[in-house]
């Protein structure tokens, strides 16, 4: 296909995609969401870690405990073709502790969908539609596609409203959140608070936020706050990630109570209870993998209850990311930042202790959170130096020292191939902002930073087009605040190794 003709059709599915965002709220003869939903629907990938020819989603939502009440859902590919019935159950009944009311969980897959291409679907209830919105199937590994990642963001905050906003904007393909999905112990009533109303408003705009969710797929990290206490004492509805997202169940085998995963505590009939409602997800969602487009995606728990120094992790890991060999490109997304030169969580290091595999298995861009700015490394290899008993287990300190070789030719402009991983933090996704000081003050960042923007909240918009992708930071307010180019070898490109120098 020559240039132009793939340029307008790239054009041409943009302006559709933009149609398609800007369609929403739900058609106006329909009754407002929130009055029909506790939460409104919204859009997972489910348990698919690969690609298929005719693809998946599942659509999401809660509402309250009626048996009387019989909900359908239909899809359509196009707004021409006939609407074919999903396969709905009646939910699952939750019976959520402390505050929240029992409630009905629904997940019900929209199947045959023709990936990379826009669907539509609505939710009946007793047979009269009250919710419509299209979505967008996962893309397949010949097309371009743009994503945005973005953490540390659920803080019900006018900066939160103008990301989201922002993110809608950009109008991606699909998103990540790199942790602290919601603040301030991941609980189901801090969801209903803080996320579903902002990420899945019904009005786009600065002080709302935005309808993302229901029309666009999302992923999320497992940051310190989702985790929360982990103790159904206090937090009875915590641990609500593994209740509001569907994601593939392909981590490392996990259970409650072993070691390397989440766990929950408190009373005996709570927690069994809390664990069933939680099935299949808990513990094991922690770590996931996926493919969209051309790349492979790993998210990782990065809590400091995981020792990322055990075999068995470790393996895990590195088995995934080389069983991708179809991948040009591979993204890892994590909560905790190994490379960062704030203040603020400075020795929080452990996941210094996975940098050799990321190296070795040709990740090129590492997303990170926790840290509330934006933060871009010079392509950088690191090698860790046991500690004094020949361990590399970082706890209890979690400072994990070692020596780095930097990539400070890569500039993302002239340089475009970098001799190594790109270690972006991008937590300033709502939650208050950490050493804004710090922006305009190179010499408080470490040898490794190349970039440092913290007195202004801000998005990671990336356009993947085959071996070349470009990374922009963006504002709040929309201004481009930081831009790199990343290019593939093309000797390199379908072995999903990353371009090196010989
Ligand atoms: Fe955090």
């Amino acid at each position: 296909m020559n240039l132009v003709l793939w340029r307008t059709i790239l054009a041409l599915t943009a302006a559709a995609f933009a149609a398609t965002i800007a369609d929403q709220p739900s058609t106006p003869q329909q009754p407002a969401a929130e009055s029909v939903f506790v939460v409104t629907p919204y859009l997972q990938l489910g348990d698919l870690p690969k690609l298929t020819s005719s693809e998946s989603v599942r659509v999401l939502w809660q509402a309250v405990d009626d048996d009387d009440v019989k909900w359908t859902v239909d899809v359509r590919q196009a707004e021409d073709a006939p609407w074919r019935p999903a396969i709905a159950s009646g939910g699952r009944l939750i019976r959520a502790s402390g505050s929240l009311p029992a409630y009905r969980h629904f997940s019900v897959p929209l199947t045959r969908l023709q990936p990379g291409r826009a669907f539509e679907y609505r939710v009946s209830k007793n047979g009269e539609p009250v919710f419509s919105a299209r979505g967008l199937a996962r893309a397949p590994a010949s097309e371009p596609y743009r994503f945005v990642v973005t953490g540390d963001t659920g803080a019900d905050t006018p900066q939160e409203r103008r990301i989201v906003h922002q993110i809608y904007r950009a109008d991606p393909a699909f998103f990540a959140i790199a942790g602290d999905i919601v603040y301030s112990t991941g609980r189901q009533s801090e969801y209903r608070q803080k996320f579903f109303p902002v990420y899945n408003a019904d009005v786009a705009s600065a002080d709302t936020g935005a309808p993302l969710t229901r029309s666009r797929l999302s992923f999320g990290a497992y940051g310190n706050h989702d985790a929360g206490t982990g103790d159904l004492a206090r937090d009875p509805d915590g641990q609500a990630f593994f209740l509001n997202w569907a994601l593939p169940l392909n981590g490392p085998y996990a259970q409650n109570g072993l070691p390397n995963a989440p766990s929950v505590k408190g009373d005996a009939e709570q927690v069994r209870q809390h664990l069933t409602a939680m099935r299949p997800h808990f513990p094991r969602m922690a770590n996931y993998s996926f493919a969209y487009g051309n790349a492979h995606w790993t998210f990782i728990d990065s809590n400091v209850y995981v020792d990322w120094s055990d075999a068995y992790l470790r393996n895990w890991l590195a088995r995934d990311l080389a069983l991708a060999v179809d991948a040009t490109w591979k993204f890892v997304v994590f909560h905790h930042p190994p490379f960062n030169s704030s203040r603020a969580h400075f020795s929080e290091q452990q996941m210094r202790l996975i940098s050799d595999i990321l190296e070795h298995r040709g990740v090129d861009v590492v997303f990170n959170g926790h840290v509330h700015n934006y933060q871009r490394t010079y392509p950088l290899r690191f090698l860790a130096r046991p500690a004094l008993d020949r361990t590399f287990r970082s706890a209890p300190s979690y400072v994990v020292e070692g020596d780095f070789t930097l990539d400070k030719s890569f500039d993302g402009a002239a340089d475009t191939t970098p001799d190594g991983v790109l270690y972006i933090v991008t937590g300033a996704g709502g939650a208050g902002a950490y050493d804004p000081d710090q922006t305009e003050n190179s010499p408080t960042w470490q040898p490794f930073t190349a970039k440092l923007i913290g007195d202004v909240y801000s998005i990671t918009v990336v356009d993947v087009d085959g071996g070349r992708l470009v990374l922009r930071q963006v504002s709040e307010y929309g201004e481009e605040l930081d831009r790199v180019i990343i290019t593939k070898a093309k000797s390199t490109m379908t072995a999903g190794q990353p371009a090196r120098r010989p």
